[in-house]
């Protein structure tokens, strides 16, 4: 036998007897004072039960003296008062023949032995007997053993004169124990006429018995509480070993997050146990997870396999209006950008791995000068992974699409960042319009009648209904980057059924979280006609089904080459701190957003001013960097929203600042992404703290650039991110002091908990990536057309067949 299969049962049996022996040792730590307990029980209760077996055999003896008393008064009397005592003896000695009555005997009233049976202890005098009378236990020690003395009066006839000169003098009959005689017959002299008192009957009982039974009981008892401990320490023992078991499978149902008495209902004493529990349990799991990295990494080769076997190699077409690559003017020379946005983060990572086409607005003031025929250029620049296709906008199509129906209607409606939407009926028709024009663009682009099409954001609501009719057999993938909202507000939409009727063009429809689903579900529920399967959450609308599902967005993890392109944390400080001048022992706290009100960067800066309010300690060491991307400049809110932050920013450094120190330090302009990443590495702290985010992407860069396991994120609850990185510190960016407090916290974390809660950050970024979030989508979309595929089949089976 191999030797690892002698091993395995032999160590599995190991912390079974372990287990077993700690059981037993905790079982002994009861069954020993039981035991003590009952040893003393018995040693206490014996005496106390042979006392009351002898009170109550000695009652038992005294009831049996009266019988015989009773039985032989008349005779005693008769012999007593024709003084023939001798006749006695015979009698006595007959009724001496019970078991237990050992002697009979008879003392005269003046104390002298009339009579005896052989036995009468010679000892026991009348004057003992009568002395023995008087107490409540008449027990006597003889050498045979002990035995008790019941005394019984006996009344009959005596020579009158005697008596009746006694009571009529007025003396009492006594005995020579002083007692009434009346007190012991009951009657006087007077009342019975001519009865006194005779004699004493001495009735002597045998006690050897009483100690007999006495022994017996006492073995009972012993026996008795012998068992009793025993059955005690058996049930404690069965009960002991089921409550252990029982809590075992508790805990064991705890870690399975039910109830600890499942499907009991939970009790609320082990609530806090439960939690503990639960929560040592989380971070097990974490370990664990940490250790094992994730199970099946999506990658991009991953991806680029599910395209070709669940897609057959499909076309794959994205749309969207902002593009990935911008070509501008810069000097004499044409440079190429990449906008901060958070779709191009996510998106061009995925058309790399997929190749295809990518249809955006080409919006780069030297754009047209680069693009080929068709208006198409390969990029990535070098690399040539993909094609980018441009379509061109009027600045008239742009105003009413872009910055009016887009941006001043649809973008605050779905944020309700208390900014009013503005819908105009020109802006609607330029919507309506550039739509039209995009879908043409991708009904133009596919090679086949069923490609599989990625359409992006607000921006084109109408597009998957427009392409749903050219290209019936279209894989229409919509994303919407954005929150959704109720249908309340969203009722505010004049062209909401439009909107509404357009998206459901799509196979699947996808938001970033179960929340924007809902409403999202809610919504068509409220304005449209529709058929909804909330089990499989699908909405079935003229003949048309969709998927709404969430598929939270991410980034692309930096692989290892990229990381070790990065320069070490340390020097990217030091960059910064030598560029921006800053003190060398900054606190460095930073923010990375496009200039938008829906960031919250008028919130932060007025959290950075309660800190240095708060804790006056850090004036001259905290400082607070905001990276802020132009955008949508053109727009009043906008500008506003600019102007006002830079107000602010100025307060703050008047306030605080000083020669040599500069609180906040606003950089109100376009980073390339090396330049940010730059900045995510020399941070102490990232802040966001978004009033409302689909997601936010800038949260998940921040970690994915911290291989240094160093820095805290600082994190809008209201940002899609925040159920999925619970780690960082959580805040409601309007509450001003408990963003202020959160900066404080983050400032003053001990670098542990800093490496442990990136850690855990960094895994559930790197499992939960960018090509998961498009492989989810695109594995969805397979399966959605291989059921199309059968259906459509067996249509034609069943329409040959008829
Ligand atoms: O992050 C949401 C988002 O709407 C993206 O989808 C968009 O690309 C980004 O904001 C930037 O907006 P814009 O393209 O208008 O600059």
């Amino acid at each position: 036998m191999p030797e690892s299969t002698v091993a395995a049962p032999a160590a599995a049996a190991e912390p079974a007897k372990r287990s077993a022996s700690r059981t037993l040792r905790l079982q002994l730590r009861f069954l020993l004072p039981l035991l003590v307990t009952l040893v003393a029980a018995a040693y206490l209760a014996v005496p106390l039960l042979d006392e009351m077996t002898l009170r109550w055999f000695s009652r038992d003896l005294n009831s049996r003296g009266v019988l015989v008393a009773n039985a032989l008064s008349d005779s005693v009397a008769d012999a007593v008062s024709s003084d023939k005592v001798g006749r006695l003896r015979p009698l006595f000695e007959r009724a001496a023949q019970d078991e237990r009555l050992f002697a009979i005997g008879l003392c005269s009233p003046d104390g002298r032995l009339l009579q005896s049976t052989d036995r009468f202890p010679p000892s026991l005098t009348c004057a003992r007997v009568v002395e023995l009378a008087g107490r409540t236990e008449p027990r006597l020690g003889l050498q045979g053993g002990a035995v008790h003395v019941g005394v019984q009066d006996i009344l009959g006839q005596r020579p009158p004169p005697l008596a009746v000169l006694a009571f009529e003098a007025g003396y009492p009959v006594t005995g020579e124990d002083g007692k009434s005689a009346a007190a012991g017959s009951a009657e006087s002299p007077a009342a019975t006429g001519s009865l006194a008192l005779v004699g004493r009957l001495v009735l002597v009982h045998d006690l050897s018995f009483i100690d007999r039974r006495s022994q017996d009981t006492r073995r009972y008892l012993i026996g008795l509480i012998a068992v009793l401990g025993l059955v005690i320490a058996l049930i404690t023992m069965v009960v002991a070993q089921l409550s252990w078991r029982g809590w075992v499978n508790g805990a064991r149902a705890l870690m399975r997050g039910e109830g600890l008495l499942s499907p009991i209902a939970p009790v609320p004493e082990l609530a806090p146990v439960a939690a503990e529990l639960r929560a040592r349990l989380r971070d097990l799991e974490d370990e664990y997870r940490r250790s094992q990295g994730p199970e099946a990494e999506w990658t991009a080769d991953r991806l680029r396999g599910l395209l070709r076997t669940q897609l057959r190699g499909d076309q794959v077409i994205v749309v969207s209006n902002r593009e990935p690559y911008i070509h501008e003017h810069d000097g004499g020379e044409v440079i190429v950008r990449r906008p901060a946005s958070g779709l191009v983060t996510a998106v061009e990572p995925v058309m790399r791995a997929c190749s295809g086409t990518w249809v955006a607005h080409g919006s780069g003031d030297a754009d047209r000068e680069v693009v080929g025929a068709g208006d198409r250029i390969a990029v990535p620049p070098g690399h040539h992974d993909y094609w980018l296709r441009r379509i061109w906008l009027s600045p008239e199509e742009e105003r009413g699409y872009y910055y009016g129906f887009a941006n001043e209607g649809m973008w605050p409606l779905c944020h309700v960042a208390h900014v009013r939407p503005v819908f105009r009926e020109s802006d609607w028709e330029a919507y309506r319009a550039v739509n039209r024009r995009f879908a043409d663009a991708v009904v133009a682009e596919a090679r086949g009648d069923d490609p599989v099409v990625l359409v992006q954001d607000y921006h084109f609501a109408l597009v998957p209904a427009m392409i749903r009719e050219q290209l019936p057999q279209a894989t229409i993938l919509t994303f919407w980057h954005i929150p959704w909202p109720n249908p309340e507000s969203f009722g505010i939409c004049p062209w909401r059924r439009e909107i509404l009727q357009g998206m459901l063009g799509s196979t699947i429809l996808g938001f970033h979280t179960r929340f924007h689903c809902k409403n999202f579900i809610e919504t068509v529920d409220r304005y449209l006609e529709a058929r909804i399967e909330h089990e499989h959450s699908t909405i079935a609308y003229q003949e048309k089904e969709t998927l709404v599902e969430s598929y939270p967005i991410s980034i692309e993890w930096p692989g290892p080459d990229v990381a070790a392109s990065w320069a070490p944390a340390a020097e990217c400080r030091r960059r910064l701190i030598d560029r921006l001048g800053l003190p060398a022992d900054a606190c460095l706290a930073v923010g990375v957003d496009r200039f938008d009100y829906t960031k919250g960067i008028l919130e932060r800066l007025n959290a950075v001013e309660r800190l240095l309010e708060k804790h006056p300690s850090w004036i001259g060491r905290f400082v607070f960097v905001q990276v802020a991307a132009p955008t949508r400049s053109a727009l009043d809110e906008y500008r506003g929203f600019q102007e006002r932050v830079h107000r602010v920013a100025e307060r703050i450094n008047e306030r605080f600042g000083r020669p040599g120190y500069v609180p906040v330090h606003l950089l109100a302009q376009h980073h390339e992404h090396y330049a940010v990443n730059e900045i995510f590495r020399a941070a102490d702290i990232c802040v966001v703290t978004s009033l409302h985010d689909g997601m936010n992407l800038v949260c998940k860069e921040f970690v994915a650039a911290r291989d240094d396991l160093r820095g805290v994120l600082v994190l809008s609850r209201f940002a899609g991110a925040a159920r999925e990185l619970p780690e960082a510190l959580i805040v409601n960016p309007y509450h001003v002091e408990e963003t202020a407090d959160a900066l404080h916290r983050a400032a003053t974390m001990p670098l542990a908990e800093q490496r442990e809660r990136m850690a855990s950050l960094r895994s559930t970024v790197r499992e939960f990536n960018v090509f998961r979030w498009a492989g989810r989508m695109l594995a969805d979309a397979g399966r959605w057309r291989l059921r199309a595929r059968i259906e459509a089949r067996v249509r034609r089976y069943q329409s040959s067949a008829a």
